[in-house]
């Protein structure tokens, strides 16, 4: 479908923005100075960009996404470098059933359309980039989202204004000095830049981003590489038949994927080199705080390793530095390497934001990630929002909202959230009578994709419906983060892998959000329990059948 095609789908923006409006914020005066103003603004045309755009489109929203590339997914024209996908392409899977089969597709994004499914754009289990690449392209012009490319925004800051739905409006600022002013912004930028540790000596180390892809040039070399995830394990890979040997150095043990059941950690289809160390070949797996290293050129040029602490003894001198073992060892970092390669992953560009936004780093182990609530929502300012890869701290290490078969759907919850907080619009539910109540949870369980790869983090909420009468007056409130819930209401456990089962969730809709923990209180004392949530994902049936006797507590399902 071309682009035309979906404006008369959709209709032009203007008109939709004028029944989109909700009542209440009828009553205020749009601004009418100052620089074009939209509700939604969403950085970056990646594939979190894109869905949020999807969501904001269908909804009739006034939107628009600034992307600084020509073409949407920019990312996915360079990385990965070796240009094969690690997210699976499931493309039978022996079923009908569309939600099921999103379990065993880790690339699509989600619309209506399903010529927008990735099994159309590449027949490979594990798919080549270049086909991300188009698919992205096809999915911002078949469905006309909103992208003004070209467009990089330098700055961001923030603009008090009681009118605004968060009492300040975030400027924009692009590369020709242009403002734009948004009520929301959603932040879909990734991780770009490029991790580096310094050491001494760290100068003379290559980066992922930018060193030869090709085996030739490798050709008899001793290879160092620092790092141990998948772009580490990808650059080893490529160049393991050609080299003399390659040591890869990083701070802690490498974490396979198929061990911890974490789709970041090292995948098998990366895992060569650990095969040829297993099985005795040359190469090698140490471990090392990257903080201690140092590195210095020798006479040859070459490269050779030590730690910071004999360093600062020595005079700097590659001969004179004493390495930290034994001489009498033959110590295996002993050899000068020809090449060290830097493969440490990515952190978030903080660069544009402006203090007033108090967009921070998160803690210790979250450090790459800005900082932000359970419901994606910045700590620092009421009304931006993080998505994509970018808000992977919320469950790192822990579930999949890193990777687009995750973050297609705290995208959606994200928006939810939104088109309630704005727009009075209820988080979507359905109703069925309480003699369904088994099966529609085991339904759900067989089938939703969304719980399954956002597994401990999204929840389906079941509440339950006084015979004949209304859902209980409930609220939920802020519970502390050690109080234990009970363990009646966790039906859902079934989905939550071995170790992993951290109850995080949080939230129904409404105000809910914004508590890393959150209690459901209902107004009848015996019906009063609490449980920790985080993002559900909401399925509401409200559950009764005239003539049963009182139904017990409204429940909460993770
Ligand atoms: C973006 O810039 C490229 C050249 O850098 C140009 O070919 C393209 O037409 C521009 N696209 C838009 C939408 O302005
Ligand atoms: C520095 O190292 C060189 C050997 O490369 C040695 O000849 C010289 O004595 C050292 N100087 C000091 C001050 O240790």
């Amino acid at each position: 479908m071309s682009l035309l095609a979906a404006a008369g789908l959709w209709g032009p923006p203007g008109l939709l923005l004028t029944f989109a409006l909700h009542p209440a914020l009828c009553l205020r005066p749009a601004p009418t100075s100052g620089p074009p103003h939209r509700d939604y603004c969403v950085l970056g045309a990646g594939p979190a960009g894109l869905q949020m755009a999807y969501f904001l489109q269908r909804a009739g929203r006034d939107y628009a996404v600034f992307e600084r590339a020509p073409r949407p997914g920019s990312f996915f024209t360079r990385y990965p470098r070796h240009r094969k996908l690690i997210s699976i392409n499931k493309r039978h899977t022996g079923k009908a059933n569309a939600e099921f089969n999103l379990r065993h597709d880790w690339n699509s994004l989600l619309s209506h359309d399903p010529r927008l499914l990735f099994r159309h754009y590449s027949s490979a289990y594990f798919p080549d980039a270049g086909d991300m690449v188009r698919y992205l392209d096809d999915f911002a012009d078949r469905l006309g989202l909103h992208v003004l490319y070209n467009t990089t925004i330098a700055h961001v800051t923030l603009n008090k204004d009681r009118q605004a739905w968060n009492g300040h409006y975030f400027i924009l600022t692009d590369q020709m000095g242009h403002a734009h002013r948004c009520s929301v912004l959603l932040v879909a930028t990734g991780l770009s830049v490029p991790n580096q540790v310094d050491f001494p000596g760290s100068e003379y180390t290559e980066g992922y981003e930018s060193v030869s892809v090709d085996p030739k040039d490798f050709e008899g070399q001793n290879v160092l590489i620092l790092g141990r995830g998948n772009s580490a394990f990808e650059t080893a890979e490529n160049i393991l038949g050609v080299t003399n040997f390659i040591h890869m150095l990083s701070r802690s043990r490498v974490r396979l994927s198929w061990a911890t059941h974490y789709v970041g950690d090292l995948r098998a289809i990366n895992n060569g080199l650990l095969d040829t160390y297993q099985l005795k070949s040359l190469d090698g797996l140490l471990e090392s705080d990257l903080t201690d290293l140092a590195i210095v050129k020798d006479r040859e040029g070459k490269f050779r390793v030590t730690l910071k602490f004999f360093l600062e003894e020595g005079n700097q001198s590659a001969d004179a530095i004493t390495l930290p073992q034994d001489d009498n060892d033959n110590f295996a970092m002993r050899v000068a390497y020809d090449r060290v390669i830097r493969c440490l992953g990515w952190n978030f560009d903080f660069s544009i934001f402006d203090k007033s936004l108090r967009l921070s780093s998160g803690g210790e182990f979250s450090k790459k990630y800005p900082l932000v609530k359970a419901s994606y929502e910045s700590k620092g300012s009421r009304g931006l929002f993080v998505l994509g890869t970018a808000s992977h701290s919320v469950d790192y290490r822990k579930s999949a909202g890193g990777f687009i078969h995750g973050f297609r759907y705290t995208a959606r919850a994200i928006h939810r959230l939104l088109e309630h907080r704005h727009h009075g619009v209820a988080w979507p539910s359905t109703e069925h009578p309480v003699s369904q109540l088994t099966s529609s949870i085991i339904r759900r369980i067989n089938e939703a994709s969304g719980l399954y790869q956002m597994f401990g983090v999204l929840a389906d909420v079941v509440l339950l419906k006084e015979a004949g009468g209304e859902v209980p007056p409930c609220r939920l409130g802020p519970a502390s983060a050690h109080s234990h819930p009970p363990h009646r209401g966790r039906f859902l456990d079934g989905l939550d892998r071995p170790g992993g089962a951290h109850l995080t969730s949080e939230a129904l809709p409404g105000e809910l959000f914004g508590h890393r923990s959150a209690k459901l209180l209902c107004s009848n004392p015996y019906t009063q329990w609490g449980a920790r949530t985080h993002n559900p994902e909401i399925k509401r049936p409200s559950l009764h059948q005239p003539g049963q006797p009182a139904t017990p507590t409204p429940a909460i399902f993770h």
